[in-house]
């Protein structure tokens, strides 16, 4: 999306991301039998029919009803897929839609909205200003693409997904690049699909700072734990620490040492650390402790963002690390086309014209910022999509994932998780301030 074009053209782009989207979800959860599909694999998970049938649900909602301005289709429903009234735990016990009924529903729903799709006008609402309603329920359904990817990482029995082996690193990577101080234009105002908490964009001074030009890797992480790093106080914050105590964290989540060597348990399948793939499934606690240990910190979601985005040449902001152009194979790990990372400097397309690799893609990077609004927030198309987030709760991940789509990944992409959590795809990069001999002038 980086023209509005005609409206026939938007309308036959809207019609491809929702027909991908939908095959995404479908190939999730056809995967699978119908008692795994009403199963709660974790806590902290839905079962995948409730993502399923509250995926149609919000569809429903915003395109039939809202633009549509349609009869509903099963308002009976509304509560027992609304998020904030049914919290995780508690979701398995609902008198949810069958597998079935849930399949018949979303194609109800569908129909309705291809049709109503058909006379469209784009330019009357700023709801469906360049088709913006139907790239958030795009962006909606893959988001829960990518949550049933992680609920599937979570479920124990016979592997059920099966994804061709990552591509060879083409160049190799390492070391820190060096980012020099100047002002950056963080967010956006023009790019039509953004959420609310990309807008709008802003001027923000940046310092110089040093950010790795990969993510930290499987060899690298396993330096740190072998070398006592997750017995040792001195590098976790105090959150971190009696987290780490309480909930006995020794290891990223899914490892598992078979006696010889550390490997990870994926999709169902055991294999041995790829020590050049970036790590993956740990928490901000234990990035954080990672980047004390290795004498730097994490990036502020500023510097993420400008490393991920400032053209040194222009000063100018892109959408990507590469230019404005959509993500493509080349250039980023991104749509569960594999089911792992890719190896440290597999995407030399990918890289930002300063050589920071891998931005995009791969793993959720960490960053150490809360939650905020941008100068000038306004919530849209409700509050509930980003305002009642904003606070130091949460931290912010940045630049998707395997398992993230395109069409919910840019530069500007803000994601925020609880800082214990793990179950998402979730690595990091580490950055530093200049040492005193390092600064220019
Ligand atoms: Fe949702």
């Amino acid at each position: 999306m980086t023209t509005a074009g005609s409206d026939q053209d938007l309308r036959v782009r809207i019609a491809g991301e929702l027909e991908r989207a939908r095959n995404r979800s479908a190939l999730l959860t056809e995967a699978v039998d119908e008692t795994e599909l009403m199963r709660q694999h974790s806590p902290i998970m839905s079962p995948l029919v409730w993502d399923l049938a509250h995926v149609g649900n919000q569809e429903e909602l915003w395109l039939v009803r809202d633009v549509g301005g349609r009869e509903p289709v099963r308002r009976d429903i509304d509560d027992l897929y609304d998020a904030f009234k049914q919290p995780r735990r508690d979701r398995p016990a609902l008198p949810l839609l069958r597998p079935d009924e849930a399949r018949s529903y979303l194609g109800t729903v569908r129909d309705k909205v291809l049709d109503l799709l058909d006379g469209v006008r784009f330019d009357d609402r700023r709801l469906v200003t360049d088709g913006f309603a139907f790239g958030m329920i795009v962006q909606h359904e893959q988001q829960h693409d990518e949550t049933m990817l992680a609920t599937h990482q979570l479920r124990i029995g016979p592997p059920a997904l099966a994804a061709p082996p990552p591509p060879p690193a083409l160049v190799p990577v390492s070391g820190e690049v060096r980012v020099p101080g100047s002002r950056f234009t963080m967010g956006t105002s023009t790019d039509p699909w953004a959420l609310d908490n990309e807008r709008p964009a802003h001027v923000v001074d940046v310092p110089e700072f040093f950010i790795d030009a990969a993510p930290v890797t499987n060899g690298e992480y396993l330096a740190f734990l072998t070398g006592g790093g997750y017995d040792d106080e001195r590098w976790w914050s105090g959150p971190g620490w009696q987290h780490r105590q309480e909930a006995g964290l020794t290891a990223p989540l899914h490892w598992r040492h078979d006696g010889t060597q550390w490997g990870y348990l994926r999709f169902g399948r055991y294999s041995p650390l790829v020590m050049d793939e970036p790590v993956v499934h740990v928490c901000f606690h234990e990035a954080e402790a990672y980047a004390a240990w290795a004498g730097k910190r994490l990036p502020t979601e500023v510097e993420w963002e400008k490393a991920a985005r400032w053209d040194p040449a222009t000063g100018r902001s892109r959408r990507y690390p590469w230019g404005d152009a959509d993500p493509g194979p080349e250039q980023a790990n991104l749509g569960q086309r594999l089911l792992s990372p890719a190896p440290v400097g597999a995407y030399p397309a990918g890289a930002s014209p300063l050589g920071v690799h891998q931005l995009i893609g791969d793993v959720w990077e960490w960053t150490s910022s809360g939650f905020e609004a941008y100068p000038g927030f306004s919530a849209f198309p409700y509050r509930e999509y980003s305002e009642v987030f904003f606070g130091n709760s949460y931290r912010m991940l940045r630049g998707g994932s395997f398992g993230t789509d395109r069409s919910a990944c840019r530069g500007t992409f803000r994601n925020w998780d609880l800082p214990i959590r793990r179950q998402i795809f979730s690595g990091f990069r580490c950055a530093r301030d200049p040492r005193p001999e390092e600064t220019a002038g």
